[in-house]
Formats: structure tokens, sequence, C-alpha cells
């Protein structure tokens, strides 16, 4: 698909994550040596990092397909069974959301993972008796938001743990301006410096916002994306200067407003914006623990001077 071919098919177009890179390329060169299947691998770290991305890379670095379904698609220890028993020898099996797998069809993957080969139940009661099946070599990609919510016993399956962290400002420059590029779109170098600066280290909101900014680029200018224009759309998309969005905000503010500052739990705080504890727990809060606005306690979370700072209002003397 077009959203596809903006994303690097090789380790060599992948910008950042360079130690999670740099490993990668040694574990695939050393399987590619030995003529073996790459040993499983567990990525994890928060959503729009390239988890999917480096997993396509991964099975084209090593020659192979991938095969790709996520944790809830995954309803019956049948559904598994069918994926794997379909897969070439060599090919990558990709389960993103892999810590929502069902417990019964994680101790199919048990077997699967240690000796390629699948455990069968056939018949009921005493009359059932186990078979076992062979499975061509694979190798998993798992993908998560959590390591923590993998259970013990998958987790120590996969060989490699690879942990995804946050870009830095140059890094997001780079795949904005190569994104820019794939897109045919004119991008100063200043304007693709804001956009990144914006982007909570996050590449998928980078080309997201990118994309929307192009967009009044191409009504109001001429589609030249220049600094004025881009903190012009960055302003009419309610970004702000740190990236922080209308419900970034609410968050903070609801926790100023309503707790003043904390300590509040998580569910307390969904529940007064009317957000998911979940979604708050695996999308706005990791980045807003990042740059120091928020901060757990054993009671709770709290803002820190910083947020009181960013909107403008006087820290509170507690
Ligand atoms: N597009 C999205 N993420 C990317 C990355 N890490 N490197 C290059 N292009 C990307």
């Amino acid at each position: 698909s077009f959203e596809q071919s903006l994303r690097p098919q090789k380790l060599s177009q992948y910008i950042g994550q360079d130690k999670v890179k740099s490993n990668l390329a040694v574990f695939i060169e050393a399987a590619k040596m030995r003529k073996e299947t790459l040993d499983h691998v567990l990525l994890y770290g928060p959503p729009g990092l390239g988890k999917t991305t480096l997993a396509v890379v991964i099975a084209n670095e090593m020659g192979v397909n991938v095969r790709t379904t996520s944790g809830p698609a995954i309803e019956r220890p049948g559904d598994l069974a069918a994926i794997l028993t379909s897969l070439e020898p060599g090919e990558v099996l990709f389960i993103d959301e892999i810590h929502r797998l069902p417990r019964a069809i994680e101790e199919v993957l048990y077997p699967a993972m240690e000796d390629y080969c699948l455990d069968i139940v056939i018949g009921k009661g005493p009359e059932s008796r186990s078979v076992r099946l062979d499975l061509p070599p694979f190798t998993l990609v798992g993908a998560t938001t959590r390591a923590g919510a993998v259970s013990a016993p998958l987790r120590d399956r996969f060989g490699v743990l690879s942990r995804l962290e946050y870009y830095n400002e140059e890094q997001l420059t780079d795949i904005i301006v190569r994104t820019a590029q794939i897109l045919d779109t004119d991008i100063d170098w200043n304007a693709a410096v804001e956009i990144a600066r914006r982007s909570r280290g996050t590449p998928r909101i980078a080309n997201r916002l990118l994309r929307r900014v192009r967009d009044f680029a191409q009504v109001r200018a001429n589609g030249i994306i220049s600094l004025i224009l881009a903190d012009e759309a960055l302003e009419l998309l309610q970004v702000d200067r740190l990236g922080l969005d209308n419900i970034d905000h609410k968050l903070l503010k609801g926790m100023i407003e309503k707790f003043r500052g904390g300590p509040v739990g998580i569910d307390t705080i969904a529940a007064s914006i009317g957000e998911e504890a979940a979604t708050i727990e695996d999308v706005y809060e990791p980045y807003l623990l990042q740059i120091g606005f928020l901060q757990r306690t054993p009671r709770g979370r709290i803002v820190t001077p910083l947020v009181y700072n960013h909107f403008k209002l006087e820290v509170p003397h507690k």
C-alpha cells in the first residue's frame, strides 16, 4: 500500500534506534552465515516508534516473507495452528500486541517457538490423545507496548529482546525530510525541524503532522512547506510547541484543576476526562513521563512544576 511504501524496507534506510539496529544486524548476519532461521525477537516500547516497520525490515533482511497478525485477532488455538502450519520455512510471523494473546493460545506457542512443533489434542475425555505435528522453522517477531504485560514463560522464549526508544529531534527531522521526498513535497529544513519538535519523539506522529501540514501548504502556499506555513498549520492543528495535543492538555489541566496536581490514580484521571485508562497509560502517559511533566508515585500521578510553567500558571506552594 501507499503507507507501506513510506516505510523503510532495509536496516540501512531505517533512521534511529541505533543500538537495536546494530545488534539486529549482527544477529541477522550470523543467522544467514549459519544458514539458520533468526531467533525469535520481542520488540517493546511506546506506540508509533516503528515496531511493525522493524518486523518487515527483519524479514526483508533475512530474505523471507512476513505474515502479520495480532494478539486480539487470534481467538482460538486453531487460528494460530492454521497460521503456523501454513508458513514457508524461515518466514517471519509478526504478532502485534502480543500481550493480548489469550493464555490458552500462548500455550500453543511455547512448543512452536521452542521445537517448531504443535501438540494437537484429538478427541475429548478419556479417548483423547495428543499428536505432535512438525512445523517449518520460523521467526516469531512479537511487539508490545507493555513488556511487563507479557507473561514470563512467553517472554523467556524470545532470544532477542529489543526496547525501542523515543527518537530525538535530529532523527525525526531526517525522517520528515525522507518522507517529504517520497511524497514529492518541498519542505524547508527549519520547517522539518519544527514539525520534528512537535512530534513527541514519535515517527508515526511526525509523518501524520507532515501530511496535514502538507495539506495546508497545498491549498494555501503553492505546496511549499516553509517555517511560517508549518507554524500556522500546527497552530490550527492544535499541536502546541512541545507537541502536546488537546487530550494531553485536558489530562494535565484536569489534574491541576480537579486534583490540585495530584497525587491522583490513573482510573480517577481517566474517568474525569472521559478517556480509557489503558489509552492514557499506553499512549499519552509515556511521553509525559519522558519529558518530566508527570511523575508516578505510590499514591498516584503528580504533575511537576514544568507543567505549570508550560501553561503559564503559578507553581503552587505545598
Ligand atoms: N518512517 C517512519 N519511521 C521511520 C524510521 N525509523 N526510519 C525511516 N523512515 C521512517
